[in-house]
């Protein structure tokens, strides 16, 4: 089956949430209001406190709780006799209604969490009220750079100040009592399209933290600072540069070896944009490698090769950055296959021996079990249907490639997994109890294909691979098989016997985070508006909470005072909401982010929301011939379709073209297309890359979309 689209429209029904604000603790711009019951400013974290994390199992101090990111709680007064009984302790509203991706950060009673546009909130995290709020200003036109959201994963708290990366690059140190910054740091070239989505980790004093931007042209790299001064201090850099400049060290020696052509024009991609962990007795720092820019590897590499360290598990020493040890999960990657996703490190018994070691789920679609002394690989096995490997060979530790799944220079192929991954950078859990890996995985295919028209340009979406074939096909059986293939769910799985123990079928792809604890419960949202606990021993879905937006960020839990909480960040965004949201579940539309907190007998309860029916203004006038419309469709999916979604139907997060009053003309829809009249709002100046006839052409193809869903009655003319 192929996905390319014919002429109809697919017919989706878009609402509109809108939420009121009443009764809702906002964040309002005040800074520094006291801290209320429960919160103390200041903090004493030091390595000792985060190796030793579970000496203060009431705390959250790391992103993933503990250096080996296992995401377990011990806390367990919480557990499956009693989690019926939870109920919201309390609310906080971000104000913003763009995605949330960050894990929150919870030390003596304060907790930290950022939302859009890397707003930092230090709130109290018994009562829910801002303590204060930092707002690093950045520089929205840099959204343009984004792929996949204004988002950010979360903050690192260390001594006396909260890290926190921007997607202007900066890296900023926060006084936690005054919630200003104390330094602020550039990480990058300003020139070049770079963003900061991830979450610092801080290891032996200095504050870790990588990038993104690999499509739109950038050569990855991790770099540590100084946690007091701001002073860096390492970079490691996750792929070799040009070769005439002289290699940085001798681990980009080796990884220059594995590329051909000339891959430093394009940047060569490997962007370390989300997962570390650090094992302190090894004195080892994890990080995961992104994929190859442009995807297409005869266009990055025409002669092959392995291309390190891209789609990489590589251990690093914290002190100095130098290389120790590398996995490759997918050699030579043409099918955007990172290795970013979660690592979680633990103690398992393979074959009868103990082994440390490091697991992950990358998008690939097989769960690897690897040494993580020594970077052999132990065991992999897929976790979710893969047609592009038969399996990864032990003694080679590659994937044996099914003919034809190399697509470049081939026909459209419809793979498994695809770009979006058997699991993204939603963060799975490691239950030391249960001894099983929860990861929220999905089934998500991809029609690869060849871009005819590629043309490489720095700052632009830059796959080389054909854009338009992702599109979802439009006559209706073909879109509901398709449709049928779309999946997600929890995903419990045994990482000895590499086999699953149970699943929990959602809706979907595309849902939150997971957290495991001693109560044996699984929590975690999901792409249908809720936040759900499960028994972690079997799947039972043992109590859920309607969350009014879709979560796809990861939850936490804490104590105070002998109450135990468990919190999640909600609002629905990501790469998959923005161009594909319009197929998503009923409820995940964009709503007001939120932190949400939950405790044992709480009663608090969100304000209602009310459902505006979309309406679709009327639209201009077609009179383009379908040739325009033709080249527009090209345009759109080569430019726009990431942030505007497929057929331009919108996930309710950015503006729906078709409703855009900027469409009644070409002069006002040049004004914010080619002139950047919305720059400074996360909507890009597209004037360096689509030209006049372009952005008629794109103008043309939108007002068809809006007059065939006026037509279908899909929406309301007035
Ligand atoms: C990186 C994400 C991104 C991409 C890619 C993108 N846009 Fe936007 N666009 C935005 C955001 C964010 C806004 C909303 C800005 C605001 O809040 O006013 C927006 C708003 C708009 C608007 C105004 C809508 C309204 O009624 O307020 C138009 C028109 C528009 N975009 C057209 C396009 C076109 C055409 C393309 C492709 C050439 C494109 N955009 C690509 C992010 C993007």
């Amino acid at each position: 089956m192929s996905l390319l689209k014919s002429s109809s429209v697919i017919t989706i029904a878009v609402s509109l949430f809108v939420l009121s604000a009443c009764g809702q603790k906002a964040a309002d711009d005040s800074q520094g209001n006291m801290a209320k019951e429960g919160a103390t400013s200041g903090t004493g974290v030091t390595a000792t406190a985060i190796i030793n994390a579970d000496d203060t199992p009431g705390e959250w101090l790391s992103h993933g709780r503990t250096y080996s990111e296992q995401r377990f709680s011990p806390l367990s007064r919480v557990n499956r006799d009693n989690v019926a009984e939870l109920g919201l302790a309390w609310a906080f509203d971000f104000g913003v209604s763009r995605g949330i991706e960050a894990t929150p950060i919870v030390s003596d009673g304060v907790m930290y969490v950022t939302s859009s546009w890397n707003i930092v909130n230090a709130i109290n995290a018994k009562t829910g009220d801002l303590v204060w709020r930092h707002d690093p200003k950045v520089d929205k036109s840099r959204a343009a750079f984004m792929c996949c959201d204004i988002v950010n994963r979360g903050v690192a708290i260390w001594g006396d100040k909260v890290y926190t990366g921007t997607i202007d690059g900066r890296l900023i140190a926060i006084d936690v009592s005054t919630g200003k910054a104390a330094w602020d740091v550039n990480t990058i070239d300003k020139s070049e399209p770079y963003s900061i989505t991830g979450a610092p980790r801080v290891v032996k004093g200095k504050v870790i933290i990588g990038n993104g931007g690999a499509e739109f042209g950038v050569r990855g790299y991790v770099s540590a600072y100084d946690a007091e001064s701001g002073e860096m201090l390492w970079r490691f850099h996750t792929v070799p540069g040009n070769p005439e400049n002289g290699f940085e060290s001798e681990a980009m020696k080796m990884a220059a070896a594995t590329w051909t052509g000339e891959w430093w024009t394009a940047g060569g991609g490997g962007t370390a944009w989300d997962s570390m962990a650090y094992d302190p007795e090894l004195d080892l720092l994890y990080i995961g490698v992104g994929n190859g820019a442009p995807w297409n590897q005869n266009l990055r590499s025409p002669d092959g090769g392995d291309n390190l360290f891209l789609s990489s598990i590589v251990a690093l020493r914290p002190d100095t950055g130098e290389y120790v040890w590398h996995y490759q999960t997918t050699p030579g990657d043409t099918w955007d296959f990172t290795a970013t996703q979660h690592m979680i490190l633990a103690d398992l018994e393979v074959d009868g021996t103990q082994r440390k070691v490091i697991m992950q789920a990358p998008k690939n679609g097989f769960f690897y079990v690897v040494d993580r002394e020594t970077g052999e690989l132990l065991s992999a096995k897929n976790y979710v249907p893969v047609n592009w490997a038969t399996h990864v060979d032990l003694e080679t530790g590659r994937p044996v490639e099914v003919a034809g799944a190399r697509w470049p220079g081939k026909p459209p192929y419809l793979q498994m997994p695809g770009p979006l991954g058997g699991h993204n950078w939603h963060p799975m859990s490691y239950s030391p109890d249960t001894g099983l890996v929860y990861i929220p995985a999905q089934e998500a295919p991809f029609a690869y294909g060849d871009d005819p028209e590629y043309l490489y340009k720095e700052g632009m979406w830059n796959t080389g691979a054909n854009m338009a074939l992702a599109a979802l096909p439009t006559d209706e059986a073909t879109f509901a098989a398709v449709k049928a293939m779309l999946k997600g769910r929890i995903l419990a799985w045994d990482p000895v016997k590499q086999e699953a123990a149970w699943s929990f079928e959602h809706q979907g792809p595309w849902n939150g985070g997971i957290l495991s604890t001693a109560g044996d419960l699984v929590f975690q949202g999901s792409a249908d508006a809720h936040f759900a606990a499960y028994d972690a021993a079997n799947g039972e879905q043992l109590w859920s909470f309607f969350s009014q937006t879709g979560i796809v960020a990861a939850p936490i839990s804490y104590e105070i005072n002998g109450e135990q909480y468990v919190a999640v960040a909600s609002g629905w965004g990501g790469s998959y909401a923005l161009a594909y949201g319009g197929v998503a579940p009923t409820g995940s539309e964009a709503g007001v982010g939120r932190v949400l907190t939950f405790k044992l007998g709480a009663k608090e309860t969100l304000p209602g929301v009310s459902a505006i029916p979309a309406r679709i203004p009327k639209p201009p006038a077609q009179t383009a011939p379908p040739e325009t419309v033709a080249a527009g469709l090209g345009a759109y999916m080569r430019y726009c379709v990431t942030c505007h979604g497929d057929h331009a139907v919108s996930s309710g997060i950015l503006p729906d073209l078709r409703r855009s009053a900027y469409l009644q003309s070409q002069e006002s829809w040049d004004a914010v297309v080619r002139r950047g009249a919305l720059s400074d709002r996360g909507m890009g100046n597209f004037g360096k890359f689509v030209d006049a006839e372009a952005a008629a052409a794109i103008r043309a193809y939108v007002i068809g979309q809006a007059r065939m869903a006026v037509e279908d009655g899909d929406a309301t003319a007035n």
